[in-house]
């Protein structure tokens, strides 16, 4: 099977420190990438909306000097008449170089890969796994903080449905010295498979509240979450949980001068806009640093697939 990126525990940390030095050498020289993909196309196969996501791999792929075919919703493509993942990716792969695909259902990228003959990147697949979310996110830390071992990072909303929280908590919890706090209202806490899975078999410390300003002075690491509307079964459940946490200028008081403040986007309510102004919001840096990792793995896929 040609490699693809379904989760971001299939790459290594080399392969991942790898990626964040690709991306910081495109950051210093693009020049020097602006024509390494000539002639090559990506298809971006959204079943699900989106913004970043989508337009930061068309981004990624344009600066590289390729080009880019898809759609942006199941709606516009044969899947509306029934045409199964499996189907589409063998279809896809007669016309373009890679994939990276978003779906509503678990494991959809994962049936894509199986069948297609070109890489697959998963580009969020329901409440599962957002693993070049956790590209930019590392990039981001990396570059505000010099590294990952030994911090501390809060993650804040919805952690239960919160794809990129735990896709980004299963990347971090390879590094050292890491300590974790979940903070959430009881019915979004980190689902327990999250917890028995890497974090037991790691031993990674954490702390689960519901209270986030008594977290706040410990926090390294401060990533807030949307509580997400599409993932419930029940209008109730979202109205009644959707603000259970808003970050303001107030609720920083006692953080670190050092917090730096992530969000994946998109945000609703849950970060103050008063806070974008803050030395220590990273949101929108993460949202650049995205374009630059999808751009760097792309470049490592079809190397290894053998296309570059
Ligand atoms: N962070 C993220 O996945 O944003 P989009 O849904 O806009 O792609």
């Amino acid at each position: 099977m040609t490699r693809s990126m379904i989760d971001i525990l299939d790459f290594t940390t080399e392969e991942l420190q790898e990626l964040i030095d690709t991306a910081n050498d495109i950051i210093a020289n693009p020049e020097f990438y602006c024509e390494r993909c000539r002639g090559k196309k990506l298809a971006t196969l959204f079943f699900e909306p989106s913004t970043r996501t989508r337009l930061s791999f068309e981004a990624a792929m344009y600066e590289l000097g390729g080009n880019v075919i898809g759609f942006s919703e199941a709606q516009s493509s044969s899947a509306s008449k029934g045409e199964s993942v499996a189907d589409t990716a063998k279809v896809i792969s007669c016309y373009a170089d890679i994939i990276a695909m978003r779906h509503p259902k678990e494991g959809a990228p994962l049936v894509a890969a199986m069948n297609a003959s070109i890489p697959v990147i998963n580009a969020g697949d329901g409440g599962h796994n957002h693993p070049t979310q956790t590209l930019a996110d590392l990039l981001t830390i990396y570059r505000e903080k010099g590294g990952f071992d030994g911090l501390s990072v809060g993650f804040c909303g919805d952690l239960k449905f919160g794809r990129t929280v735990h896709s980004l908590i299963n990347a971090l919890s390879r590094y050292e010295g890491l300590k974790f706090f979940f903070i959430s209202p009881e019915e979004l806490k980190v689902p327990s498979y999250v917890k028995k899975g890497i974090l037991a078999e790691r031993s990674i410390p954490y702390v689960q509240t519901t209270d986030l300003e008594s977290a706040m002075p410990e926090l390294d690491i401060l990533y807030m979450t949307r509580v997400q509307r599409e993932r419930f079964f029940n209008e109730e459940d979202y109205l009644r949980l959707k603000d259970s946490y808003i970050l303001t200028p107030e609720k920083l008081k006692n953080a670190k001068e050092s917090l730096s403040i992530m969000h994946p986007l998109p945000r609703v309510n849950e970060i103050s806009v008063a806070i974008d102004e803050d030395p220590r919001a990273c949101y929108f840096k993460q949202v650049l640093y995205g374009k630059y990792m999808r751009m760097a793995l792309i470049l490592k896929l079809l190397k290894e697939a053998g296309t570059l």
